[in-house]
């Protein structure tokens, strides 16, 4: 497991990593498939405050109205502490202006103890407990970004491995800076008409299935194939992916994961004969909805779906799409989509929002109005940099209060502490995609990896919560105190 999730890990900052800007409300984002857009040329204006972050040169944005050392130098700084991760280009450090004002974002371990550094950032997949920057400083706020499948840092998913954070970015809404639709380009994606249903009939007489699964990611937290293995007794389904495979995409271009991606054109529109996309996410966690899902509605197929509990809450109307949960069994769901399968009047209700005015969500279209980043979207922020600036702007409040406080303790307050909630990350113990855990031997590969990988994380955020409550500076003693107390939990094993 450890060299496939450094795949993940390696894969997710890859793409990450070239996502640049020039300021922070400026250019804009190369989420994952995108392409990169480069920052403007650097202006290779450079400051050397003293101190600590005296060798650390910042990159300013053009255009900056920042122009003297004098300014720069009292910016609280925020410190990217997960290597391979500091959205801008080049340079180790870059002032970014925010709507409450500016700080200085930087990626140089060097300035951590520095009493300016108000905030270090980390991203979930890279986050290790036993790397976490110990002690704790009480001055800084620690901020989390991670917008990605718990599957790759099950720590978060547990109360004290949330809670260890002050400010975090995930798929939740609850989060203190909410990504539940980054893979929502925005409505005009979901409008996109439907193929004829006559040429889709078509297909299914050259002997297609009604339902499409395409997954190359096999064993994972959700245990999907379990599931989709159960329901291939019951209806065709046709699997193009290394999981379950059962046909061949029609060209060896599009067989290849490397070369074609899933937003290839002849791909999509392959894909969108079928009537009905098996749509699994890798986990269950409130919120967790990913191109999994939305990709079959821009298709016009109806995603057959288990994935966020809460999906309903986002859907463009209450009659969108098939949850696999709300049937009994496999072989109730096969019957299902087999009765919409034979009736186009019936299947034909669930494309109703591609309709105009169909989209009757005001929850959905108001989230998608008021987010402040974009997907793909050359006028608004990535939310990486838009997390940057949230984080940002709350420092600059919470000096505003402290000085404030300090000014007179007797009328303002000291600022409150602010704590991430389990609400943030809610994935619960994972479970068999098909029958119960009992019925499962203890040497199934799914048992083996992903409940043990779930309860030693807990245990290493139990650890590491005890780590900073003691006030411990050496990872050394954080390891020995993990082995000495591990223990290896068996219940639901
Ligand atoms: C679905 O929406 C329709 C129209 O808005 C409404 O009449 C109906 O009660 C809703 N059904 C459910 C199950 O919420
Ligand atoms: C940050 O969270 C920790 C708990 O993990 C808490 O003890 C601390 O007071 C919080 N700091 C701020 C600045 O809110
Ligand atoms: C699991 O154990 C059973 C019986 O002990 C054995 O037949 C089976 O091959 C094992 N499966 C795996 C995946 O090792
Ligand atoms: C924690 O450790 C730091 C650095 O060693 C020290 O400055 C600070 O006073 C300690 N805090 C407590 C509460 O012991």
């Amino acid at each position: 497991m450890a060299a496939s999730r450094t795949g993940l890990v390696l894969a997710a900052l890859g793409v990450l990593s070239v996502s640049v800007t020039s300021g922070s409300r400026a250019a804009a984002g190369a989420e994952r498939g995108g392409e990169a857009e480069w920052a403007e040329p650097w202006d290779g204006a450079v400051f050397r405050p003293p101190s600590a972050l005296g060798a650390v040169g910042v990159a300013r944005g053009p255009g900056s109205p920042w122009s003297g050392r004098e300014e720069a130098e009292d910016l609280p700084v925020l410190l990217w502490w997960s290597p391979g991760l500091f959205p801008h280009f080049p340079g180790d450090s870059e002032l970014i202006e925010c709507p409450r004002g500016a700080c200085v974002a930087s990626r140089d371990r060097r300035v951590w103890g520095d009493a300016r550094t108000r905030a270090l950032l980390f991203y979930g997949t890279d986050f290790r407990a036993s790397e976490a920057p110990l002690p704790r400083l009480a001055h800084q706020s620690w901020a989390l970004l991670h917008e990605e499948s718990p599957l790759n840092n099950f720590l978060l998913s547990h109360d004290p491995g949330i809670r260890l954070f002050n400010l975090t970015s995930t798929f939740s809404r609850h989060s203190d800076y909410p990504l539940p639709l980054q893979w929502l380009p925005g409505v005009a994606y979901l409008r996109r008409e439907a193929p004829a249903l006559q040429e889709r009939a078509e297909w299914r007489r050259r002997g297609y299935a009604p339902l499409l699964y395409l997954q190359s990611h096999c064993d994972v937290p959700a245990d999907r194939d379990r599931y989709v293995l159960e329901l291939m007794r019951y209806i065709p389904v046709d699997s193009y992916g290394r999981c379950l495979q059962n046909r061949e995409l029609p060209a060896t271009r599009l067989q290849d994961t490397t070369t074609a991606t899933t937003e290839d054109p002849e791909l999509l529109s392959f894909l969108s004969r079928y009537k009905f996309h098996l749509a699994l996410e890798n986990a269950i966690c409130d919120d967790y909805m990913t191109e999994k899902l939305w990709r079959p509605m821009h298709l016009g197929a109806v995603p057959v779906y288990r994935g966020s509990p809460s999906v309903r809450d986002w859907m463009p109307n209450n009659h969108s799409i098939i949850l696999i949960d709300d049937f009994e069994s496999p072989q109730k769901l096969a019957e299902f989509i087999d009765f919409l399968d034979k009736n186009d009047e019936e299947y034909m209700k669930y494309l109703a929002y591609k309709q105009p005015g169909g989209i009757t969500n005001q929850f959905l279209l108001d989230s998608l109005k008021h987010r402040e980043w974009g997907v793909n979207d050359p006028l608004l922020p990535n939310y990486l940099n838009g997390f940057e600036c949230f984080v940002c702007d709350h420092e600059l409040a919470r000096l505003d209060t402290e000085k404030a406080h300090a000014a007179s303790p007797g009328d303002v307050p000291a600022p409150e502490p602010h704590i991430a909630q389990p609400s943030h990350m809610d994935c619960p113990v994972p479970t068999p995609g098909f029958g119960s855990v009992e019925e499962i031997p203890d040497n199934d590969s799914w048992k083996e990896m992903w409940l043990q990988d779930y309860w030693q994380n807990l245990d290493q955020a139990e650890a590491l919560t005890t780590m900073i409550h003691n006030n411990e500076t050496q990872q050394r003693k954080f390891w020995h105190y993990l082995h000495e107390n591990f223990v290896r939990r068996n219940q639901n094993l």
